[in-house]
């Protein structure tokens, strides 16, 4: 695991648009696993404002995120479709018709999940998969448990996800309490990963992914087994890690 520091969140979100806009440059036909949340806006911010620069060409890239809440449409305001269409893909020259997300309209859970898992299989999974963290450890909407996820998979929110993620809701009600997620051995298929944190509120869980054990109690502790994942954290986030 490669930890990068940055002096905050600005300089996060810079430092992994140039990794994701290496990657596309080496490749640019990269299968690139997308992550949601508040963090990776200013990431896909930057990777817009290079891609208008025609410095990044994201034509020929496709795209597969991690999650979505089961029951909203693809129009809903709070589903993830329309998250990533107006925080990237609507800035970017992506083609649509390549940018994937697990179907919450399907109320078929394991049709909508194994759907899924047909799919980014047949991608050969991604070059590059970027993550956020939650404060809990998880990692898409792998929440801790008793064991670490497979495939595509249905699940019920833990309360303290809901509660942080009801900042983006009117209300702590109107947050689905399910969702389809990608499962942690599809994310660990990634032939690399990026992490981005930033906060205080973040410090507990990145001290876990990073040096605690190895537990699915802390999904993204996994991430320490994989052979080429890197972390892009701010000192904030960084700050109950060792320095070195
Ligand atoms: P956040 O979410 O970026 O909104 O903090 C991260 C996550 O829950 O994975």
């Amino acid at each position: 695991m490669r930890i990068i520091r940055t002096v905050d969140y600005q300089d996060m979100s810079r430092k992994a648009a140039n990794v994701i806009s290496a990657q596309v440059i080496l490749k640019p036909t990269s299968v690139l696993g997308l992550a949601t949340g508040t963090t990776p806006i200013g990431t896909y911010k930057q990777l817009a404002a290079w891609c208008a620069k025609g410095d990044v060409d994201f034509s020929q890239v496709s795209t597969y995120n991690l999650d979505e809440y089961r029951g909203l449409s693809h129009e809903d305001v709070q589903s993830y479709h329309y998250f990533m269409r107006t925080n990237f893909f609507d800035h970017i020259n992506i083609n649509l018709a390549n940018t994937h997300v697990p179907d919450g309209s399907n109320p078929d859970a394991e049709a909508a999940c194994r759907d899924y898992d047909r799919i980014v299989a047949e991608a050969g999974y991604p070059d590059l998969q970027l993550l956020g963290i939650g404060r809990n450890g998880h990692i898409g909407f792998n929440e801790p448990g008793p064991y670490f996820s497979k495939g595509t998979h249905m699940v019920n929110l833990t309360e303290s996800t809901i509660k942080a993620n009801s900042r983006l809701f009117d209300s702590e009600d109107q947050v689905p309490r399910q969702a389809y997620t990608m499962g942690v051995q599809t994310i660990m298929y990634a032939r690399s990963i990026l992490v981005v944190a930033n906060g205080e509120e973040k410090a507990d869980a990145v001290y876990r992914m990073c040096y605690g054990p190895v537990d699915p109690q802390c999904p993204a502790s996994i991430l320490q087994l994989h052979t080429n994942c890197t972390v892009i954290a701010d000192e904030a986030a960084l700050s109950k890690c060792p320095r070195d």
